[in-house]
């Protein structure tokens, strides 16, 4: 299968908001393992609280929206070079910075690997813009939750899963959200948009077990499908 694997920056840190290495590193042996099945994939990595804290440390310099952005890109670059180093030999040696250089490379044996490209998106927008420019019909989102709920499982513990949605409904839960530097909803408006346009499908899943990706791949156990609409 050819895919986007969008991996959380909050699955990236410990509890200590430290760099989780362990993560990294189980992230990469899942990755060679789905390479070696013959899947292809693009990686797209987020900034975790390395972004929320830049774009904090910015906006008490008095940095503008899109420097605030440039900040937790800067962050994202760091969690994908981690992500690279972690995957060795398999992963292209740096992150694809530039849609150019992803359409450039993306035929390529070598896993690329990437982190945000331009200001007023999130990582979000760059898995979608990736999935459009391979042809993948898939794009994995992998967070530190199952999927979509009815309301933030992490303020409502009883909000309830959604297990398929369609995207005109993600569209309308995601309109009534912020858009803001280093605090991108849960997909951005940007992301959205290409989704639409690309006919891509988006599962998401629980990566706090990076075996739920495997589990999503192979065996279609996905935690929240969003269907075409
Ligand atoms: P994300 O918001 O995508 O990372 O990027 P995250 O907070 O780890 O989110 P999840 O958990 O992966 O969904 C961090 C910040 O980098 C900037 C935005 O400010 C974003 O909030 N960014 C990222 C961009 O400006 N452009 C991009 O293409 C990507």
């Amino acid at each position: 299968m050819k895919f986007v694997l969008k991996i959380g920056g909050s699955l990236l840190f410990d509890s200590e908001q430290e760099l989780d290495l362990n993560q990294f590193n189980q992230m990469a042996s899942i990755v060679r393992q789905l390479k070696l099945e013959g899947h292809e994939l693009v990686i797209v990595v987020g900034g975790g609280v390395l972004a929320k804290k830049l774009v904090e440390k910015g906006k008490t310099l008095g940095a503008n929206r899109d420097a605030l952005d440039q900040l937790g890109i800067a962050a994202t670059w760091v969690c994908a070079q981690l992500m690279i180093t972690a995957l060795e030999a398999i992963a292209y040696p740096t992150p694809i910075m530039t849609e150019e250089q992803l359409i450039e490379l993306h035929e390529t044996d070598k896993i690329l690997v990437l982190g945000g490209l331009h200001p007023g998106q999130s990582t979000n927008a760059v898995a979608a813009r990736a999935a459009e420019i391979i042809g993948a019909r898939i794009l994995l989102n992998v967070t530190d939750v199952e999927g979509v709920y009815e309301k933030d499982p992490k303020q409502s513990p009883e909000a309830k899963l959604i297990s398929e949605l369609t995207l005109d409904k993600l569209r309308h839960i995601v309109s009534s959200l912020a858009n803001e530097p280093g605090a991108y909803p849960l997909f951005d408006k940007r992301a959205l948009e290409i989704i639409g346009r690309a006919g891509v499908e988006i599962w998401f899943v629980n990566g706090k077990d990076p075996q739920n990706i495997i589990h999503a791949i192979n065996n279609g156990k996905i935690g929240t499908r969003v269907t075409i609409s």
